[in-house]
């Protein structure tokens, strides 16, 4: 059975003492679920204090990024050698580093195969943007940033991953335009279809697969409730740690629910 996974992207958000208070706060109003992990993701420079503060039995850690090389003359990049042991997951391929940092499929691919060689699983985000959305091709889009983010991977590897669908028009700070949960629907199907098709049904149906886009406390139980999708990637709602911990609350009681 796939564990439901909600992650906070902070994005560029919080500085130490932020961190600090915010984790403090949501520590509170946590309780250690079996079927349900909390990733948050924080900016790089926090990730080894909070590693320290952190209960790890509510709370596993994130990168939202990383360097393909392991080391060398590559100055200001931080690799995912050197975040081995520190995080468990990191984001990868998020629309604000496809758009703003221009990276591209090759270069999502060798993150990705260097995140997994490191211990580090992926989330790995795909998307389409508006225009993609309005001449219909979505399926193409993601089709291809999928197929060519896995590439190197084997079987086993990408059935541990976690991949988050998140149209670029549903990010809040992108138009945050809030999609029906059947459109979501569909793509979480092609998803898991493409896996399949690539990996077999066996690891399609080991993959978790999210979404994001707008997520807030009050959205995240129907997109919960879609089935074959493992949870959610929050980015706005996330930096409040009231309103993220509604959020987990309501990850929580979808199983009731059920
Ligand atoms: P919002 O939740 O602010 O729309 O951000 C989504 C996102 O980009 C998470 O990675």
């Amino acid at each position: 059975m796939r564990k439901r996974i909600i992650v906070a992207n902070w994005k560029m958000n919080m500085n130490i003492s932020t961190a600090s208070i915010y984790l403090n706060n949501l520590n509170k109003r946590t309780t250690i679920h079996r079927n349900l992990e909390v990733i948050i993701g924080p900016a790089l420079t926090l990730l080894y204090p909070l590693s320290l503060e952190i209960d790890h039995r509510k709370f596993s850690l994130a990168a939202q990024n990383g360097y393909f090389k392991d080391q060398g003359a590559f100055t200001g990049e931080v690799s995912f050698a050197m975040l081995k042991g520190l995080v468990k997951y990191a984001i990868i391929g998020h629309s604000e580093r496809r758009i703003y940092f221009n990276e591209d499929h090759q270069l999502i691919r060798d993150k990705v195969a260097a995140a997994t060689r490191n211990e580090i699983i992926p989330i790995l985000c795909i998307g389409e943007n508006k225009s993609e959305r309005v001449a219909n091709d979505t399926k193409r889009v993601v089709a291809d940033q999928l197929n060519s983010a896995l590439y190197n991977l084997t079987s086993d590897e990408v059935a541990k991953m976690v991949i988050a669908y998140e149209p670029v028009w549903a990010i809040s700070t992108f138009g945050g335009e809030i999609p029906k949960p059947s459109d979501i629907q569909k793509v979480i199907d092609y998803i898991r279809f493409q896996i399949s098709e690539l990996y077999g049904a066996k690891v399609a149906s080991s993959t978790r697969v999210l979404y994001g886009g707008s997520v807030n406390s009050d959205s995240i139980t129907a997109y919960l409730a879609l089935d074959g999708c493992d949870g959610a990637l929050v980015g706005g709602a996330s930096l409040n740690y009231l309103e993220f911990s509604k959020i987990i609350e309501k990850g929580y009681l979808i199983d009731k629910l059920a």
